[in-house]
């Protein structure tokens, strides 16, 4: 900065000395901060000084001139005077080994150059005006561009232009050393700075032009020096100036200095003084500003918005709903990061079904590697949410042989995730309601498995910490494991839609055909509900049918009805599932139709507990005789007389009917 200004100072200073001198004597530049130059085009003063003819804008051009017109026909004999010019230029580019077109010392009668044209014309010149004798013009070009119309030796080259740019002598840049007269060639476009001297002896009407690197003096030998007459070249009054031109690179012609003498030698030119110029490269810098480091930034930011939309996505992916009270549940809480892995993003490959409560998919955890089945429950945030997650968690400490295990949930906007055990065999219903011919579940199979349910609902019932009421016993949620034992699932859940609602009305969830009259009728379930369903269950699975069946066969529509025809006929065998082949145990089918007709009995009296049920299974109570009058009765009418058609109401595309008031979870399906 202080630099700066003592070279801002220093031109000041100095050109206040120039204008007292008159202008046909001498002039002399040390930078042209606050000069008075006549500049167009592209031409400008940087603010520190330097004269900038083209500033590197593409095919463009420049002029700078002195701004009054000097003398150069002596007033008496009209001859032309001799002259003395010395300058310090220096051509800059983006390109370190192009430069394009080139830079001119001119000596022109006018000012006015908006007719000439830019590239190779350097500015001064154009293709109609080419060698016309009144263009009256004299130009030194330092040329870095080769032009074969021109005849151009080189693209580095000095010449001297009269009236065109077909030069009239011209010779490779650089300088004959003084102490060994060897040329030693100059890179025009090095970019660094370089002396130029032009000198006219109007009497000898010889020209030289000579030039050096800035820390070279003056050679003694010129570059170029020839005989010339300008007296048919200048005017009386011309201009003195410089003028250049860019083409297809972007190139910036400096002049740092100048000096000028009419008659009498220029001052010389004192290096130290002149302003300096951009570190090389700084253009280069300056790309890196204006071209690199936008479409970096630019990258930049695009990567970054890409990383921090990856980001959002990721974290909207993986969000998940946690409050402060469910902290005490810590350990139960899966991230949904886990599960989201675990399920391979919930691909359709990985889906094991679809219940009314949700998608159930399969899915091997990323940490354990245990293979786990993870059921997504669509529930809007509700106030139980609270209440069931605690149940759900309580509930994920029951562990018994013939349950299915809970391990955790996970909880996210409108979602709630349950982590099952996943159960190799997959659910009951599958083998007993497949096509005829495949695999079916053997009778010692079935009655294993319905002992134990019947446990594992005891379990439930009894013997856990506190009642346990599964609400939702049915095939479908008897789950098998690899030892092909049968294990509830899916307990509790239900309970998910009795939070949170109204204690005042009624709401019922539960399969048609499972669901008691009674807890149609109250909404309450109880564990004798629950009785009812392993009741409807026991019927199922040996009979091989639907509770509510449309498929008919002998035209029944409720199971339970139909078993009872038949016992009351005394054809209960008959009902044995025919897939079975016969190949069954006909005590334990008995047994199991009897007992399924005990347990869903329309009154609740007569139904036994979970407790008796086992006992019965195990043989180690006798199941009391049914009396006929005991049990006549129709489900179905009985249903009916509710109001409640169930061969209608089961035609619900869950096969789940929801009774009462609908809250606004059960309205989605
Ligand atoms: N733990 C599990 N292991 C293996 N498969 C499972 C598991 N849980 C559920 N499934 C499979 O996913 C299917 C759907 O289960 P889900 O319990 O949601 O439906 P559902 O029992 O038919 O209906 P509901 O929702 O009324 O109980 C089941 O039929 C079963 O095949
Ligand atoms: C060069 O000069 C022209 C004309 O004055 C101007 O429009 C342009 O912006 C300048 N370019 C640079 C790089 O300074
Ligand atoms: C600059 O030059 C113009 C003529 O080109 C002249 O009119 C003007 O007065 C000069 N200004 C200064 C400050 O020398
Ligand atoms: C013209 O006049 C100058 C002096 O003014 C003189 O030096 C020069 O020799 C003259 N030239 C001719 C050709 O007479
Ligand atoms: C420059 O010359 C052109 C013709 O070559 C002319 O049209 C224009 O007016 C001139 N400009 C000035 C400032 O004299
Ligand atoms: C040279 O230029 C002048 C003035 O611009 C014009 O009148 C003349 O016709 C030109 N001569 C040629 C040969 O183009
Ligand atoms: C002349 O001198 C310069 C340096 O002073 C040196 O680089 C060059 O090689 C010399 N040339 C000859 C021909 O001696
Ligand atoms: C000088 O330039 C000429 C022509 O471009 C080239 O042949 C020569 O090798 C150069 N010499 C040096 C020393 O750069």
């Amino acid at each position: 900065m202080r630099i700066f200004l003592l070279c801002f100072l220093l031109s000041i200073g100095l050109d206040l000395a120039l204008f007292s001198a008159t202008p046909d004597d001498q002039l002399l530049y040390l930078g042209f901060t606050g000069t008075n130059l006549t500049v167009d085009d592209t031409a400008t003063v940087t603010s520190n000084g330097l004269l900038e003819v083209t500033n590197g804008t593409l095919n463009s051009k420049g002029h700078a001139f002195y701004p009054t017109p000097l003398h150069f026909r002596d007033s008496h004999n009209g001859t032309v005077q001799s002259f003395f010019v010395t300058f310090v230029f220096a051509i800059r580019s983006t390109y370190q080994i192009m430069s394009l077109h080139g830079f001119a010392f001119i000596i022109a009668p006018s000012t006015n150059f908006s007719d000439a044209m830019s590239n190779q014309y350097l500015g001064f010149m154009n293709s109609q005006k080419r060698g016309n004798l009144s263009n009256h013009i004299f130009a030194i070009e330092l040329d870095t561009g080769l032009n074969v119309e021109f005849q151009d030796i080189d693209a580095n080259h000095v010449g001297i232009d009269i009236n065109d740019l077909h030069s009239i002598e011209s010779h490779t840049a650089g300088y004959y050393d003084d102490r060994n007269s060897s040329f030693q060639n100059m890179s025009l476009i090095s970019g660094d700075a370089m002396h130029v001297w032009v000198e006219y002896h109007g009497e000898a009407k010889r020209i030289s032009v000579t030039m050096a690197p800035l820390h070279v003096a003056k050679p003694k030998r010129p570059l170029i020096s020839t005989h010339l007459d300008l007296s048919t070249v200048l005017q009386k009054s011309s201009y003195i100036g410089f003028s250049s031109s860019t083409g297809s690179v972007e190139s910036i012609h400096y002049v740092l200095g100048w000096s000028f003498g009419m008659n009498k030698p220029a001052p010389e030119i004192d290096i130290a003084k002149l302003p300096k110029l951009p570190p090389q490269g700084q253009k280069r810098q300056s790309i890196l500003l204006e071209t690199v480091l936008p479409i970096a930034t630019a990258t930049f930011i695009v990567v970054m918005g890409a990383i921090i939309i990856s980001l959002v996505r990721r974290k909207r992916r993986y969000a998940e709903l946690k409050e402060d009270w469910e902290v005490e549940f810590g350990p139960h809480r899966f991230s949904y990061k886990d599960l989201y892995h675990a399920t391979e993003g919930f691909k359709s490959k990985n889906l094991l079904g679809a219940g009314g409560f949700g998608k159930v998919y399969r899915g091997v955890l990323p940490s354990s590697k245990l293979e786990v089945a993870v059921k997504k429950v669509s529930h809007e945030s509700r106030q139980g949410m609270k209440e069931f997650i605690a149940e759900v968690v309580s509930i994920g400490r029951i562990r018994h042989r013939n349950l299915v295990q809970l391990l955790g949930y996970c909880r996210r906007k409108g979602e709630l995730l349950l982590v099952y055990d996943y159960m190799s065999n997959g659910s009951l219903d599958k083998y007993l309601y497949c096509d005829e011919g495949m695999r079916t579940v053997t009778w010692a199979q079935r009655f294993r498995i319905i002992k134990g349910i019947a446990t594992g609902l005891l379990y439930l019932h009894e013997k856990w910490e506190k009642i346990v009421i599964h609400r939702d016993i049915k095939a479908s949620n008897v789950l098998l494991d690899s030892e092909m034992n049968g294990r509830l699932g899916d307990f509790g859940l239900a309970r998910l839609y009795d939070h949170g609602t109204d204690p005042q009305t009624t709401h019922v969830v539960g399969t048609m055909g499972y669901l008691a009259p009674e807890l149609v009728n109250t909404g309450k379930a109880t564990p004798l509900t629950d009785v009812f369903a392993f009741g409807a269950f026991l019927l199922e699975v040996t009979c091989g049918q639907r509770p509510v069946n449309n498929n008919t066969r002998d035209n029944q529509e409720v199971l339970v009805d139909w078993v009872l025809e038949h016992w009351h006929k005394g054809s209960l065998t008959d009902t044995v599932d025919p897939k079975l082949q016969g190949h069954y145990n006909v005590d334990e089918a008995c047994l199991a139709l009897k007992l399924g007709l005990l347990c869903s009995h329309p009154f609740t009296n007569v139904r036994p507990n979970m407790q008796q049920v086992v006992k019965y299974l195990d043989g180690d109570l006798p199941l009391p005789e049914l009396s006929h009058t005991h049990m006549s009765f129709s489900l179905l009418t009985l249903m009916q007389d509710e109001g409640f058609d169930p061969y209608v109401l089961s035609y619900d595309s869950s096969n789940k009917i929801s009774i009462g008031t609908v809250s606004g979870i059960s309205g989605g399906r």
